[in-house]
């Protein structure tokens, strides 16, 4: 249900809609891209980062809030935590109960080691569940892994490592007929072909989906495997430090049961941590399409045991998030919905960027519409731009829409606006951290050889922009390869006396800098309550 204003607007974009169907925007140059990155993407404004005073990457910049939870105090600074009797003893201890972490205890298990995975709500409460548009892997014919790769390098602005990224792209169709195999149910052909379309920045069509419940999907398969094979999983239970040993290993993490705060002890041969993104740090104010565990609690905890970070300083803003109705505000309108050839549209209906430009571009060119040019639709919660979803059943035909992205269609009707008869209207949201811990092509830190990292809390596989499709396959990629390496590491791995020391090492940096502070990390979840002053009176 729209406002009158927004009304006129929408008729302007109708009375545009066929001209805009028989002439597709143009695409931008490369420099005219990086002119408008610069001058509008969130990443370059500067005054929203802070210096890192201490660990390894001490003196690199990172988003303000990151900083302020690297700067803190531990949970369990001055606590006692009994190192000599812990209550849980395994060969593989899984931080995470998202797709990353689930394929690594299967893998693991697979591989005949003993396995616990600890997540702070419940397995599946992650990023991997709210992911809608896809998975690319190049399995057809007239693709192949270089075109995936040359695709995603140059999305990622040429900063992917290339280990990384090479290993991403060559195991992309393996997961994908490992996903087959578990039993997720991709949209196939009459004759049983998967149906793949694009995605930003593809130059072929590998993005393979389950209407718009990929992740959904593929979460509800990856949990009934852990069920099935009975691997314990701990929820309501959040890691909240790394232990070591004396000689440096990972050991296991100190455990916090979330409804009662009581400390545990896992001791494990092997570590993964596999925490997630951080959109719930709303890094510049921005809403957010993630789930509400996403608090970087990996990042702090790896960067605490002395791994070090690559790329902190970027950050992925999906380019549709709802803006309107307030309800939805940050809620994903998945890239699929531009795949099937919705365009961006400003308030006169005219289209001002391709619908298929990567995300950085995209969500930086609205931002520049809603901004400086002032040619965005003004609603509660700030300006947006028209997506024009009634152009994907002029284009493909009608029940399409509700065939390919039914959860859109079902999202929206919820407040009464029918996509496929009106458009939506959408802002960037923060979707997705780029940098994560800095892991080599096996998978471990590089500071600490039994302590890895997979999925989202990764830094170096995409580089500093990510393309659509290639977060649930690295879930699945590094997480399935970290569940095989763990168990292999667990296997000969023989622990010393476990310790905390890099806790009160960690706490004297803080200190020698001046940095004391009040606030203890990781987050564990995001705190939404209001100050007094700021509560509305009923
Ligand atoms: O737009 C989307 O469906 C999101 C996909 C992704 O982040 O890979």
């Amino acid at each position: 249900m729209y406002t009158p204003q927004m009304m006129e607007s929408v008729r302007r974009v109708e009375d545009t809609r066929q001209a805009r169907l028989e002439a597709e925007p143009a695409r931008m140059s490369a420099d005219a891209k990086d002119e408008l990155l610069k001058n509008y993407h969130p990443d370059y404004r500067s005054e929203a980062f802070d210096t890192i005073m201490v660990g390894a990457n001490k003196g690199e910049r990172a988003p303000k809030e990151l900083v302020r939870l690297l700067h803190s105090n531990s949970r369990i600074l001055g606590k006692k935590v009994d190192l000599d009797n812990p209550s849980v003893e395994t060969d593989v201890l899984i931080i995470g109960g998202g797709g990353a972490g689930a394929s690594a205890a299967i893998e693991a298990d697979e591989a005949g080691a003993k396995v616990v995975i600890v997540t702070k709500l419940r397995i599946g409460d992650a990023n991997t569940m709210m992911a809608e548009g896809g998975i690319q892997a190049a399995d057809k014919p007239g693709d192949s892994p270089v075109q995936h790769y040359i695709d995603a390098f140059g999305g990622g602005h040429f900063a992917a490592r290339p280990q990384l990224l090479r290993k991403l792209v060559m195991e992309a169709p393996d997961a994908i007929a490992w996903l087959n195999r578990l039993g997720v149910m991709f949209d196939k052909d009459a004759e049983g072909n998967m149906i793949t379309t694009h995605g930003g920045g593809t130059s072929r069509k590998r993005m393979h989906a389950c209407k718009d419940y990929s992740g959904a999907e593929i979460m509800r398969t990856l949990r009934d495997e852990v069920a099935n094979r009975k691997i314990p999983v701990m929820e309501f239970t959040s890691a909240v430090e790394i232990i070591k040993d004396e000689d440096g290993h990972a050991a296991g993490a100190v455990l916090v049961n979330m409804e009662t705060g009581q400390l545990i002890t896992a001791k494990a041969k092997c570590v993964v941590i596999a925490t997630g993104g951080a959109g719930r740090m709303h890094y510049q104010g921005f809403p957010t399409s993630n789930h509400y565990g996403a608090t970087a609690d990996g990042l702090i905890m790896g960067y605490r045991a002395g791994a070090s970070l690559l790329y902190q300083d970027t950050i992925q803003y999906h380019p549709t998030g709802a803006v309107y109705p307030p309800q939805i505000l940050g809620a994903l309108v998945t890239e699929k919905v531009r795949s099937l050839g919705a365009m961006l549209v400003n308030t006169n209906g005219e289209a001002f960027i391709h619908p298929l430009e990567t995300r950085d571009v995209a969500a930086a060119g609205i931002i520049r519409e809603c901004g400086e040019r002032g040619l965005g639709v003004d609603t509660i919660t700030g300006s947006g731009v028209w997506l024009d979803t009634p152009m994907i059943e002029m284009i493909h035909g009608e029940g399409t829409i509700e065939k390919r992205i039914p959860a859109m269609l079902r999202m929206y009707m919820n407040y009464d606006i029918d996509i496929r008869k009106e458009p939506i209207l959408v802002y960037p949201t923060l979707h997705y951290q780029n940098g994560g811990l800095e892991i080599g092509s096996d998978g471990f830190t590089k500071a600490i050889d039994n302590l890895l990292v997979a999925g989202e809390a990764v830094g170096g596989i995409h580089g500093r922009n990510r393309l659509m499709g290639n977060s649930l396959l690295d879930i699945i990629v590094f997480g399935r390869s970290a569940g095989k390496a763990a168990a292999k590491r667990a296997a000969d791995m023989k622990l010393s006396k476990l310790t905390l020391s890099h806790l009160a090492d960690y706490a004297k940096e803080l200190e020698k800098e001046g940095l004391k502070t009040g606030t203890v990390s990781p987050l564990l979840l995001p705190d939404y309550r209001r100050e007094a002053d700021e509560m509305i009176e009923v």
